[in-house]
C-alpha cells in the first residue's frame, strides 16, 4: 500500500516531525511505500477566492507545489497521515491550508473535479500530534476535524498518536513512549481494526477474536 505522511510543523526537527518519521519507518518496515513531505516545502499560500484567481482553463493559479503533491501524491495514496503540533488548541495553519486548498481541485469549476472527488474517497487516515499540555481535550478540536474529514470523504480514521513535549526532541523523553507508539502505528496502519458503527450495523458482540 502507499501512504503519504505530511509533516506540517514549521520545525523540521520538532516533535511532531519526529513522530511522523517514526510512523514512516513503521510503514516501511511493514512493507508499505511511505512518502514523507514537509508542508512548508510546497504550500506557500492560503486558499483564495477561486472566482478571482482561477485561470481561464480552470487550473488554480497559486504557483506553489501544492498541485503536484495533491494530484500526484495525495490522491493516488491509499493512506494519509497528517502530523501537526497543537497550535492554539487546533492544528498548524499549514495543515489547515492543506485541507482548504483541496477545494481548488474538487470544486466544480476545476475540469477534473469528478476524478478528484472519486480519488479523495476511501483512504485510511491517521493523525500525529504533539503538544505541551497533556489534558485530554487539548487535541479535541483537531481530532474532531480529522474525524469529520474522514467521514465526509468516506474514509477510515485509523487513530491518533500524541506525544507530549515543547522543546525540540522532548517527545523522545515522554514517558508515554509516543515514538514507539508511532512506529507501531505505522506498522499497523493498513491493518489496524477501526470501527464506526451505526445502530443497524450487523456485528458480533465481541471486538477481538
Ligand atoms: C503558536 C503556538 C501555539 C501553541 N499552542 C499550544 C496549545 O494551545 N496547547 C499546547 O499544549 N501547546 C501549544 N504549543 C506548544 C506546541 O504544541 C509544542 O511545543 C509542540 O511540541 C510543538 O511541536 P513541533 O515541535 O512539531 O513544532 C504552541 C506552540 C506554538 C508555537
Amino acid at each position: 500500500m502507499k501512504a503519504l505522511v505530511l509533516s506540517s510543523s514549521p520545525r523540521r526537527n520538532g516533535n511532531s516531525a519526529l513522530l511522523a518519521e517514526a510512523v514512516s519507518e513503521g510503514l516501511a518496515e511493514a512493507g508499505h511505500e511511505a512518502e514523507f513531505v514537509f508542508a512548508d516545502d510546497f504550500l506557500h499560500g492560503f486558499l483564495r477566492d477561486c472566482r478571482k484567481c482561477r485561470k481561464p482553463d480552470g487550473e488554480c493559479s497559486i504557483e506553489d507545489g501544492f498541485r503536484s503533491v495533491f494530484l500526484d501524491r495525495y490522491l493516488p495514496a491509499d493512506g494519509f497521515i497528517a502530523a501537526t503540533p497543537i497550535y492554539w488548541y487546533g492544528s498548524s495553519a499549514q495543515l489547515k491550508a492543506f485541507f482548504d486548498r483541496t477545494f481548488c481541485y474538487y470544486a466544480a469549476s476545476y475540469p477534473g473535479s469528478a476524478e478528484v472527488i472519486q480519488a479523495m474517497q476511501g483512504k485510511r487516515i491517521g493523525l500525529v500530534l504533539s503538544s505541551e499540555e497533556t489534558f485530554p481535550m487539548v487535541s479535541g478540536a483537531v481530532i474532531c476535524q480529522i474525524q469529520e474529514f474522514s467521514r465526509y470523504t468516506h474514509s477510515d480514521f485509523v487513530g491518533v498518536v500524541h506525544g507530549y513535549g515543547n522543546a525540540r526532541g522532548d517527545v523522545l523523553r515522554d514517558p508515554g513512549e509516543p515514538m514507539k507508539a508511532a512506529r507501531r502505528f505505522g506498522m499497523e496502519f493498513f491493518t489496524r481494526h477501526t470501527s464506526d458503527y451505526q445502530i443497524d450495523t450487523v456485528r458480533s458482540g465481541r471486538v477481538w477474536g
